[in-house]
């Protein structure tokens, strides 16, 4: 099955044609699968997709995590992390609704991160003139990388950095509840490379975002000293996220966005709040140890 595929004016993402409801043969996977990886972020349009549908088409990818916030997931549905603002009964938030509100990569603070995450839009806030709101941007990596003066690229080789969960910066008044003891202790500190090898294109892509990353380890195992480790985070996190290394998604209901965490980090725009409703359905799936 054809698949047709047309390229933002950005320097990341595609808008993919194609109704992810259909049955999906070896072939026009491997085509999409491809065209993923090309493009780093991914859009689909006007799509119909039931939960199962929504889970079986990124189980494709691989094996799908669990949040670790379970009061979110979809009931029914553990694979489904609901990303939202709106509120139930008791006045309490049914999904993340701070969620992505600094660069970050999805779960970078696992010791297997996120290979790619899938967001299907169900509700999209909108302003009185009928523009949406809520958008997510999102940061090529790998072109960051290349545009990296060779000082620069010398001084990151063998560098890891430490993502810490706990350590991501909230808004304020942040309805998220506190990690629990047993939370903090299922997402110790892990180290990763701060510029990391993709695995299937061999790619090279600035690995660090200033909002999860607390230090340093240097080649030898230790640790660079805090103000030069978080000086050097900040200084790539700021050079990630410059206007021309990104694309910036202005959602639709029934879009399906894609984007790989290895490649991109991403960042969601809150420029909305109640009554205007946003929910999201979102899949997580296991990627490889960065190298
Ligand atoms: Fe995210």
């Amino acid at each position: 099955m054809q698949i047709s595929v047309k390229k933002c004016d950005a320097a990341v993402g595609a808008q993919i044609v194609f109704d992810l409801s259909r049955p999906l043969d070896a072939a026009t996977f491997a085509a999409l699968e491809a065209a993923f990886h090309d493009n780093i972020v991914v859009f689909f349009r006007d799509q119909q997709l039931s939960e199962e549908q929504h889970i079986a088409f990124s189980r494709r990818f691989g094996e799908l995590e669990i949040h670790i916030v379970k009061k979110y997931l979809l009931p029914g549905y553990p694979e489904i992390l609901l990303v939202s603002n709106v509120k139930n009964e008791a006045g309490e938030h049914i999904g993340l609704a701070d969620a992505g509100f600094t660069w970050h990569s999805d779960v970078s603070y696992r010791e297997f991160p996120s290979r790619c995450s899938l967001l299907y839009a169900k509700e999209v806030p909108h302003a009185p003139d009928g523009d949406p709101l809520g958008d997510t941007v999102f940061a090529n990596c790998i072109a960051a990388y290349d545009a990296l003066p060779e000082t620069m690229k010398r001084r990151v080789a063998g560098l890891k950095a430490i993502h810490r969960y706990s350590s991501r910066r909230r808004v304020d008044n942040s309805p998220r509840p506190r990690l629990t003891a047993a939370q903090l202790a299922e997402t110790p500190d892990v180290a990763h490379p701060v510029v990391r090898t993709h695995p299937v294109t061999r790619r090279k892509a600035i690995y660090v975002t200033a909002g999860e990353c607390v230090g340093i380890v240097v080649p030898n195992g230790g640790a660079m000293p805090e103000d030069e480790a978080l000086g050097l985070i900040a200084e790539l996190d700021a050079h990630c996220v410059k206007p021309q290394f990104c694309y910036r998604h202005r959602w639709q209901v029934g879009d399906l966005v894609m984007w790989d965490n290895a490649s991109a980090m991403h960042l969601a725009i809150c420029d909305y709040a109640l009554p205007q409703r946003r929910l999201m359905h979102r899949t997580t799936v296991i990627g490889d140890r960065p190298t």
